[in-house]
């Protein structure tokens, strides 16, 4: 399969559709990004880098850093990681608070921005400097020197981080939550405003399309039971509740970030990156589901 290939004829076909979406506002510094950002990049499984389009650009991860702290976490605290985090998509958007009350302050899954919350505040617990520790882990998979938290998409969210701040306070009401809220509501905050560009990303996630093996970091990350585990997370609740569509169009683990990124795997194949800001309704980048729907047609095999 000539990746270069494929992936430059899946870009075209995206511009030339010319999808539109909303670029998110509700951080109010990530409005400023430009729309017409596009970009892809895909890494096989010896290493080998294929790119087109603005797939050097660093741009905001957000919630594809919940992809990471789960790693981090699911590493040091195995399966007693579930007591605290169910593994059920939610069919909820990515900042509801709703079902916290009725199911006993325990988030649907880890990658709601509540159930991300409760893994930094886990992590928090382990780590003396676990901002420190996020990047250090991420330039680790990723093989170099990385991670740049955008200090004004930080703070610009931490400008507006109430609702996430009476997420954090619930999960303490129901004793789900360790640590100092605004320390914790800080780190995950930074973990979001951290920005790298989608070859970096895809390079980064090489362990989930490799049985938790990375290629750059060059050891295993998580062991083969565990890769699948996040994989499967990702394929049923990356996508909050847009998951079985994205399931259903695209048919691999992914996750997505406000930011307009997607980083998604093919186990055994591939992991790749595709960026562009303009978001749907679910707060998913119209352009890059797109790019991997069509991506899975031309190549005629997904997960499935
Ligand atoms: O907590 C938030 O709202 C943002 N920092 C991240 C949300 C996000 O990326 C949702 N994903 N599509």
């Amino acid at each position: 399969m000539d990746y270069q290939q494929l992936i430059e004829e899946v870009y075209q076909e995206v511009n030339d559709l010319n999808l539109r979406g909303t670029v998110a506002d509700y951080i109010p510094e990530l409005a400023k990004v430009s729309a017409d950002r596009f970009g892809m990049a895909l890494i096989d499984l010896n290493g080998e880098v294929y790119g087109v389009g603005d797939y050097q650009e660093p741009f905001s991860i957000q919630s594809i850093s919940k992809v990471f702290t789960l790693t981090m976490v699911f590493h040091v605290f195995r399966s007693k990681l579930w007591s605290r985090v169910n593994v059920e998509p939610s069919g909820n958007p990515f900042n509801s608070i709703a079902q916290l009350e009725y199911e006993k302050g325990i988030p649907r899954n880890p990658f709601l921005n509540a159930g991300a919350l409760v893994i930094t505040d886990a992590l928090t617990s382990k780590s003396e400097n676990p901002v420190h520790s996020i990047r250090e882990f991420i330039d680790e998979l990723a093989g170099q020197h990385c991670v740049r938290i955008n200090e004004e998409v930080m703070h610009s969210e931490l400008l507006h981080a109430e609702r996430n701040t009476a997420m954090a306070y619930f999960l303490k009401a129901y004793q789900n939550f360790d640590n100092d809220i605004q320390e914790v509501i800080r780190t995950y905050v930074s973990q979001c405003s951290i920005e790298m560009s989608c070859e970096e990303l895809a390079k980064a996630f090489s362990y989930l399309a490799n049985d938790g093996y990375s290629l750059f970091a060059k050891r295993e990350i998580l062991n083969e039971s565990q890769s699948r585990r996040v994989n499967a997370l990702m394929l049923t609740c990356g996508f909050y509740d847009e998951s079985g569509e994205f399931a259903f169009r695209v048919g691999l683990p992914g996750k997505s970030g406000v930011g307009g990124g997607v980083a998604a795997v093919l186990p055994g194949k591939f992991s790749i990156a595709v960026w562009s800001p303009e978001l749907n309704e679910k707060g998913n980048s119209v352009k890059a589901i797109k790019a991997l729907e069509l991506l899975t047609d031309k190549l005629k095999f997904s997960l499935f």
